[in-house]
């Protein structure tokens, strides 16, 4: 792998602050290599050999149909990932004024580690939606990309007990300070400005409706490390399985199908018109395969990868691993493991993949996880979306420290493990 490849996935996280940016972001990577865009509201006529995306709110599906007369004789080969990740979204009426400093009011989205959000210069993107001088309704995304907010620390001399036990309360602790002085300005207003300062016609917005904004880290992606062996950023999970599967299939050459699904909304159960609960994948599946029981053959047939970061062993606390299965960052990507079905994985489906791994080329090495028999296990798009199509799923990511941090670490060499072991699933 070549390291600029690398250094565009660095550039592609730091542009992609919310899930919506991200799609815009993965439709561009799309774009640039000649997929055609679908509309969910139109009819379709799919041709062999051609490549295609679908985006419905904050996911995407993109496809590449398989070259063979009917599309049903194709090989079927899917992978999955998701665009969100946990983070601190504003309130739709936010605006508290206190102390002569103007703050906002916020949601935890998902389950966020709230103790990295303290001292940090942070920004705010997102989607918007206004009127403008015409009376039409308009939603664009935004991002200020500049630092305008910060949220600090109680200082120690005020809160002695810190270093001991910290507890944050999300309601009254995570308010970002975004101004201050006299005369405070309205958080609508700020948002007006912003709008004007992106686009080029100049006084178009008359009055802001509602937005979808985050929060985010303005610190920029980087390699850290003596041999820049670490990729430390925000939202690694799962951006990075998202600009994998993605510049995997943007790259496939095979004879079968090949389709890529990243789902927003996974962060918080799935539960969406876009998430991996709704309806997108199995109304794209039907599309690409209207005959019902040509459907369900090639869906038996079919196998796919769900990929989603997974939790590397840390060496300041190995002990909340299961101490045969503790995953080792630059080792390669983990298949996830549950009993109880949290996470979709078979034995079967895990030892094709192992022989997929080693066919062609250099061997991808695959490590395995399974959570601790005494603690709780995380879950994943995986099983969800087992359940709802019936396709075999794997369910694998690259090891990571500090999930649902402000600021992950994963692996360079993991990051090209993945690729490699894409290419190589795309074809099988
Ligand atoms: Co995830």
């Amino acid at each position: 792998m070549s390291l600029s490849i690398l250094h565009d996935f660095l550039d592609f996280l730091d542009a992609s602050p919310t899930p919506f940016h991200a799609v815009e972001n993965l439709k561009q990577m799309l774009d640039e290599e000649g997929f055609t865009e679908l509309c969910e509201r139109d009819s379709w006529v799919l041709q062999r050999a051609r490549k295609y995306y679908v985006i419905r709110g904050a996911s995407i599906i993109a496809f590449v149909c398989g070259d063979q007369d009917e599309i049903e004789n194709c090989p079927l080969r899917l992978i999955g990932a998701h665009t969100d990740s946990p983070c601190l979204k504003i309130t739709p009426l936010p605006d508290r004024s206190a102390h002569s400093y103007l703050q906002l009011g916020i949601e935890v989205y998902g389950g966020a580690l709230l103790n990295p959000w303290f001292d940090r210069d942070l920004s705010i993107a997102g989607q918007v939606s206004y009127l403008n001088d015409d009376g039409e309704l308009i939603s664009r995304l935004i991002n200020f990309r500049r630092p305008v907010a910060v949220i600090p620390s109680l200082a120690i001399h005020l809160n002695r007990d810190v270093n001991g036990k910290k507890s944050v309360n999300p309601q009254t602790e995570l308010r970002p300070i975004i101004t201050g002085g006299d005369k405070l300005p309205a958080f609508r207003d700020l948002l007006k400005r912003q709008i004007r300062l992106e686009q080029s016609k100049n006084s178009d917005v008359a009055e802001i409706l509602d937005f979808d904004l985050c929060l985010y880290d303005t610190q920029r992606a980087a390699l850290v490390g003596m041999d820049n062996q670490f990729i430390t950023s925000a939202r690694l999970d799962n951006l990075l399985s998202c600009f994998v599967a993605i510049w995997s299939l943007k790259n496939y050459s095979g004879s079968g199908t090949s389709l890529v699904v990243c789902n927003d909304h996974e962060e918080i159960g799935s539960r969406s018109s876009s998430g991996a609960l709704g309806t997108l994948l199995n109304d794209v599946l039907v599309r690409l395969y209207p005959h019902d029981i040509a459907r369900q053959q090639v869906l038996r047939r079919a196998i796919m990868i769900s990929a989603d970061n997974a939790h590397g062993i840390h060496p300041n606390y190995p002990s909340v691993h299961d101490e045969g299965h503790g995953p080792i960052i630059n080792r390669g990507p983990v298949l996830k493991f549950n009993a109880n079905q949290r996470y979709a994985t078979s034995s079967k489906g895990a030892s094709w993949l192992r022989c997929v791994a080693k066919s062609g080329g250099k061997a991808v090495p695959l490590q395995s996880f399974v959570t601790r028999a005494d603690m709780g296990c995380g879950s994943t798009i995986g099983p969800l979306t087992a359940s709802n199509s019936g396709i075999e799923v794997i369910d694998l990511g690259v090891p990571t420290f500090a999930m649902h941090s402000i600021r992950e670490l994963a692996g360079a060499e993991d990051f090209s493990y993945l690729m490699a072991l894409f290419d190589r699933f795309l074809k099988a």
